[in-house]
């Protein structure tokens, strides 16, 4: 990995209103996993985006917190999301906020964007499904999706202590190499 002059920011949004959710455990993690020059900053407004309304959005503009959701991630390099699994799907917090941000298409933030995502399930399979579901919402958006790495952290309560610390090396060691493979990603596709 090579960083110019200039340093690398990581908008980390987790999918999680929740006080302990593992997959903002795990955004803590990635910022101290991060490569040197790569800064992850947590996004933590996500409980204050408004349910989506399009009369809203055409008739009075976009909320404060929707604009402020656009500015942090137009601003940043690239974006990692760490989704929760909710019924085998991306929680609705999370789509609402994408769904907010991805309008209008041609201005969004999403779009032409690097990402990566992850995430922690107390259950077996990680967020597979999610993950693959949330994939599928950045065609649209033309989001550039990273492939590989994948972190699935299986039986989430296993690998976090109770101040919310990642304990599992092996996941500490995917995250790590994560955000090493976003970074070349994002500056592969950087056309300037
Ligand atoms: C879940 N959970 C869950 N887990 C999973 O692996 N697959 C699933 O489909 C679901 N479905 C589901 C639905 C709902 C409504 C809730 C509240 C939970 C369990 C989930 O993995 C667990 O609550 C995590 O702790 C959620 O992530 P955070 O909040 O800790 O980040």
């Amino acid at each position: 990995m090579q960083l110019s002059d200039k340093s690398f920011t990581v908008l980390g949004i987790a999918g999680s209103l929740r006080r302990e959710s593992y997959n903002r455990a795990l955004l803590g993690a990635a910022q101290r996993l991060a490569p040197p020059g790569v800064t992850v900053e947590r996004y933590e407004r996500l409980g204050e985006i408004p349910t989506y309304n399009e009369d809203v959005r055409v008739g009075q503009g976009e909320p404060e917190p929707v604009r402020d959701l656009k500015a942090r991630m137009a601003g940043a390099d690239a974006l990692l999301i760490a989704t929760p699994e909710y019924n085998y799907g991306i929680p609705g917090v999370l789509k609402n906020a994408i769904d907010w941000a991805s309008r209008p298409p041609d201005t969004s933030p999403l779009r032409h964007k690097a990402v990566a995502i992850m995430g922690a399930s107390t259950g077996l399979f990680g967020t597979v499904r999610a993950q693959l579901q949330l994939r599928h919402v950045f065609v649209f958006t033309e989001s550039y999706v990273l492939g590989k790495p994948e972190v699935l952290v299986t039986r989430a309560a296993d690998k976090f202590d109770g101040a919310g610390e990642l304990t599992d090396a092996a996941t500490g060691d995917q995250l790590a190499k994560q955000l090493a493979a976003l970074v070349a990603w994002a500056q592969r596709l950087r056309r300037d």
